[in-house]
């Protein structure tokens, strides 16, 4: 009975201790929505990066529990989720969104609150830096910008697929399609390209042929589709059924492993890494992820760019707590301004806007398979 007593005893005050130091971080995942793989890669790569972070202790002694929220890869989805996050469970801590139009929303609240926001991969402009052109003070990004995307795929476009003309196909409900097609554009014409047509359409359509048609009359050298996986499977499919033969090109929204490789074969994106990559740290990466996660024919499972820049994201955060040794966002945040850390992706310090200053890489579709192809440094 005197045993049992002081298991009970220790077990409880284990368990207050616990609660009393764990540090909450708030996760918004598009898990569902559109594009269901975005979110799933971005949970593996959040999670993988806490556990190795407990497993050695946790930040500030304090164990990290992920509060994982389902943001669908949209505004309303996000802007729910941040809400309750902020008011219900009290995160001062935010990963996510993965979708620019998600996340940027989602800045506008989370700003004003001084609760931090860590997106991994969303890419547009407007994220971190307001429309007066001010930092957002707490909204921080892993990953690189869609300026520099945007000229980064004119000048593939330009120089190495020797495009002189080129078609622009984006979605004018998402930010991130804009803002891609927009540097593209003036991108590939300061460099004597020739935009030869530019069409929009809305999330929900899913009949192209019309827009198609304009495509085929046009003859272009090169297709810019700056669109996420599930639509530039449509869009493909359906380009190959009308007989169009030319090249599409797009960003790192196509980088998924639910991309049609047949309906996309020819085509060549920008990413944030190569799983090729031979760098010690991004081998490492690749096998740890493997160990933790295996694909549906159990074999390890080869993270993709939403994946590794959730595991940076989430180091990078933690990395700036613990730099600045204490839970307080203001703290949190300027060391962050300071910070200079390596991480898969490579390292990251922050421009003024709160962005880091990264390479990207090109891949590119060919029989099936998905290979590395360049590495454009900004
Ligand atoms: N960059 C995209 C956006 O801002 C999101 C994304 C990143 C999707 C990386 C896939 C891979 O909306």
């Amino acid at each position: 009975m005197k045993r049992l007593v002081s298991v009970s005893f220790v077990l409880i005050f284990g368990a207050l201790a616990l609660c009393a130091e764990d540090l909450k971080v708030a996760v918004l995942a598009p898990l569902s929505g559109a594009v269901p793989s975005f979110g799933q890669s971005m949970r593996e790569g959040v999670l993988l990066a806490i556990n190795e972070v407990n497993a050695k202790g946790g930040v500030l002694g304090r164990t990290i529990v992920p509060i994982i929220e389902d943001s669908q890869c949209s505004a309303d989805s996000a802007v729910n989720a941040a809400n309750k996050v902020i008011n219900q469970d009290g995160v001062h801590y935010i990963i996510g969104e993965v979708c620019s139009s998600a996340t940027i929303p989602v800045s506008e609240i989370a700003n004003p609150a001084k609760v931090v926001v860590m997106t991994p991969d969303s890419t547009n402009a407007n994220v971190t830096v307001n429309a007066a052109g001010k930092t957002k003070d707490y909204i921080f990004r892993a990953c690189f910008i869609d300026p520099f995307q945007g000229k980064v795929l004119a000048l593939f476009a330009k120089s190495r697929l020797k495009s002189k003309t080129a078609f622009i196909l984006y979605d004018q409900s998402n930010d991130y399609t804009i803002g891609l097609s927009t540097t593209f554009e003036a991108q590939f014409t300061k460099d004597g390209g020739k935009i030869v047509g530019k069409e929009s359409y809305t999330k929900i359509d899913a009949d192209f042929s019309a827009i198609l048609a304009k495509v085929k009359i046009a003859k272009p050298d090169v297709v810019f589709l700056p669109d996420y996986y599930n639509i530039v499977n449509l869009v493909c499919k359906q380009a190959k059924e009308k007989g169009i033969t030319t090249n599409f090109i797009g960003g790192d929204g196509w980088d998924s492993p639910d991309l049609d490789l047949a309906a996309d074969d020819g085509g060549y994106f920008s990413t944030h890494y190569s799983p090729s990559d031979t760098r010690p740290v991004v081998q490492n990466f690749i096998k740890n992820f493997g160990s933790a996660y295996k694909d549906d024919t159990g074999k390890p499972k080869v993270p993709d760019g939403v994946a590794v820049l959730a595991y940076d994201a989430t180091n990078l955060l933690l990395a700036g707590i613990k730099a600045a040794g204490k839970d307080d966002t203001t703290a949190v945040k300027t060391a962050l301004e300071k910070i200079s850390f390596e991480s898969v992706t490579g390292r990251i310090s922050f421009d003024p806007y709160h962005n880091p200053i990264k390479s990207a890489v090109i891949l590119k579709i060919k029989d099936g398979k998905v290979s590395f192809d360049s590495t454009i440094a900004p």
